[in-house]
């Protein structure tokens, strides 16, 4: 099952259970959100969950890129992505969590075929200040899966106040043996499908109120799905990846972990750009610098005459177009070979002031880094790059 269909046969499954499907918004939250980029498909429905009325209803389904920057270090990882779908379901005030656990359970076995022997899933277990997920646990308890209880595993919150809730996710066995263990005892459990009993707020003193409304706010990692659908071991394996896999490898040597960052990292970087980012020192524009910079850091620890204007058009075209970005491909090839520039030009001057008597031998210190930084604009992972302590 390709991710077209998965996306279509997860969309229909819902409509047909009286949601609406909404358009996903951009990566970039609106205007005074305290987020730099869109993490979860619920972050662009927080007013809804929280009680305005959607023009739409109150079932609503979604297809939301995702980006989240907490990641980042464990890409090259079989299952993570920088910038990655979600399929996500809501329902405003409407159902109750066990109807939304239900039909998920439902869509899983039926929708895409999954052996229910192979799920596990995990349950709040309760804390000081709210109580167990019951209604949760006896519904998962009647359809006989396996449950595990957790406490902070089972709590979502898309910062430290606003909309939270106990939370149940559903795991899918990866292993080849039969399966063992519990999701957290045991990492063949790869987590499918998070649904959060939005019901709370948390205040700035910690403390929780009532929501005005009883949401449940639903997502499942696309690629995530479908790697396990395709019976594949990594995201980068599925049919989302298969022009990078024909494309880069031919182009660029680079083995293992080191090309999956090279690919989720240029592929993270064009939706950025597609959706209007540039290169900066703070903000976004940092977060899309770090993304390129890493890149040409794996790509020149071989090779330094590599560069990003090589990359096939191919590849640009099907980032834009498969997250629906109308960005022109040259601005995007424009963007990506001036930043390659600049770093190119700031390693040159990197290697001439680490080449100086004062910093040739023995490891560098903090003074040493605080100089290059604000003396010469030398950020302190690039001298540390260029001169490893
Ligand atoms: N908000 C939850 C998550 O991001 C469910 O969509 O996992």
């Amino acid at each position: 099952m390709n991710t077209d269909r998965i996306v279509r046969t997860f969309v229909e499954y819902f409509e047909e259970r009286g949601h609406h499907r909404i358009d996903g918004s951009t990566l970039l939250p609106p205007e005074g959100d305290p987020v730099l980029f869109t993490t979860s498909g619920m972050h662009p429905l927080t007013p809804y969950l929280e009680g305005r009325p959607h023009p739409l209803g109150r079932r609503l389904v979604n297809v939301q890129r995702c980006l989240r920057t907490t990641d980042l270090e464990e890409v090259g990882d079989p299952t993570h992505l920088t910038v990655f779908e979600m399929l996500g379901t809501w329902s405003l005030g409407d159902y109750e969590g066990p109807q939304s656990l239900d039909w998920g359970y439902g869509l899983l076995t039926e929708g895409f075929g999954i052996d229910p022997g192979l799920l596990h899933v995990t349950v709040f277990g309760g804390d000081e200040q709210t109580g167990p997920d019951t209604a949760s646990l006896d519904l998962w308890q009647e359809r006989g899966l396996p449950v595990e209880l957790t406490v902070e595993d089972n709590w979502w919150s898309n910062g430290p106040t606003g909309p939270c809730g106990p939370d149940s996710e559903i795991f899918l066995w990866t292993g080849d043996t039969p399966p063992e263990s519990t999701p957290t005892g045991d990492d063949r459990w790869v987590e499918v499908w998070n649904q959060v009993m939005m019901r709370h707020r948390r205040l700035d003193d910690g403390s929780l109120q009532p929501l005005p409304q009883r949401n449940v706010d639903t997502g499942l990692g696309l690629e995530r799905l479908a790697m396990l659908l395709q019976g594949k071991r990594s995201v980068f394996e599925c049919d989302v990846f298969d022009p990078w896999r024909r494309t880069v490898p031919p182009l660029w040597h680079v083995d293992g972990p080191s090309l999956r960052v090279v690919w989720d990292h240029l592929r993270s970087a064009v939706v950025v750009i597609g959706d209007g980012v540039r290169p900066g020192n703070t903000g976004r524009g940092y977060v899309l610098r770090r993304l390129v910079r890493r890149v040409l850091t794996v790509l020149w620890q071989d090779d330094p005459s590599r560069s990003l204007g090589d990359l096939p058009d191919e590849l640009i075209r099907h980032t834009l177009d498969h997250f629906r970005q109308n960005e022109e491909l040259d601005v995007v090839r424009r963007v990506l070979l001036e930043e390659e520039r600049r770093f190119g030009r700031l390693l040159e001057r990197g290697r001439q002031i680490l080449a100086r008597p004062r910093f040739r031998s023995g490891p560098l210190s903090e003074e040493d880094l605080c100089y290059l930084h604000d003396t010469h604009g030398l950020p302190r992972d690039l001298v540390l790059n260029l001169r490893p302590q």
